[in-house]
């Protein structure tokens, strides 16, 4: 890895074509990421901040460029090698919650855990404890149906970190929540921040979610227009 850095990018480019045309999404971006950060991708809605976010998580590749995560080069990854990297070390946490309404509050969270192979005293353990980190160990046995939309986030939280992964990576994490509910999600994933030192990167152009930035990084039409100090900034990490 390149002086303890978690991440970066490499002229990362990302064209998808589109009929005759294409489209370019990111557009020689460079950016590098310290373990422990707490940073969030602003832009307006076609920005590009999505299409980063998913080539970080290794769940697509870039046109040109490269793109180094926990030491791997995720554009030289097999299916295999890049899931694994994903099961181990990257959380995921969506604008939509994609929770599985089937299972319970509990087998949700515990889901990361069977892909790993844990045994079943090292699940109940860690499910039990990423619950109570985001608050939600009292609804353990419901199904995401019965929550809120703040509960249902929460529980997401909770499954992305069960695991503790060096890196979460949020998709306009609080897109469907009011006010209340977005701060505090915000606060849950600064505690885990802090805590766990996990590193968080998040899209968002939700102006309550930017006051708890650390670090802003401002895409617009694919590049990086501005890379600054976020409000939070100057808080104890
Ligand atoms: N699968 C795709 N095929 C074609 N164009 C896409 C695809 N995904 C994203 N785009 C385009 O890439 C640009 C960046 O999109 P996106 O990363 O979703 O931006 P943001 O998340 O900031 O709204 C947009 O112009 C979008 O229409
Ligand atoms: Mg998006």
């Amino acid at each position: 890895m390149d002086n303890g850095k978690l991440m970066f990018t490499t002229d990362l480019t990302k064209v998808y074509p589109m009929g005759g045309q294409s489209i370019t999404a990111l557009d020689k971006v460079n950016l590098a990421f310290a373990k422990g950060e707490f940073a969030g991708l602003v832009g307006p809605s076609g920005s590009g901040k999505t299409t980063l976010l998913n080539i970080l998580g290794s769940l697509d590749v870039p046109t040109s460029g490269s793109v180094e995560v926990l030491g791997e080069k995720i554009e030289t990854l097999s299916h295999r090698k890049a899931a694994e990297l994903r099961n181990r070390h990257i959380g995921f946490i969506f604008q939509t919650f994609n929770l599985l309404p089937v299972y319970t509050v509990y087998e949700n969270v515990e889901f990361p855990l069977l892909l790993l192979g844990l045994g079943a005293s090292e699940r109940r353990r860690a499910v039990g404890e990423a619950l109570k980190w985001v608050h939600i160990d009292d609804r353990a046995r419901s199904r995401p149906a019965q929550l809120s939309g703040g509960q249902c986030q929460r529980v997401a939280i909770a499954r992305a970190v069960v695991k503790k992964p060096a890196l979460v990576l949020a998709d306009e994490p609080t897109a469907n929540l009011d006010a209340e509910n977005s701060h505090r999600i915000l606060d849950t994933m600064a505690a885990i921040n802090r805590d766990l030192g996990t590193t968080f990167l998040f899209s968002t152009h939700d102006d309550k979610v930017i006051l708890h930035l650390r670090r802003k990084i401002t895409l617009i039409d694919g590049r990086v227009a501005k890379d600054e100090p976020g409000p939070a900034a100057e808080r104890r990490p």
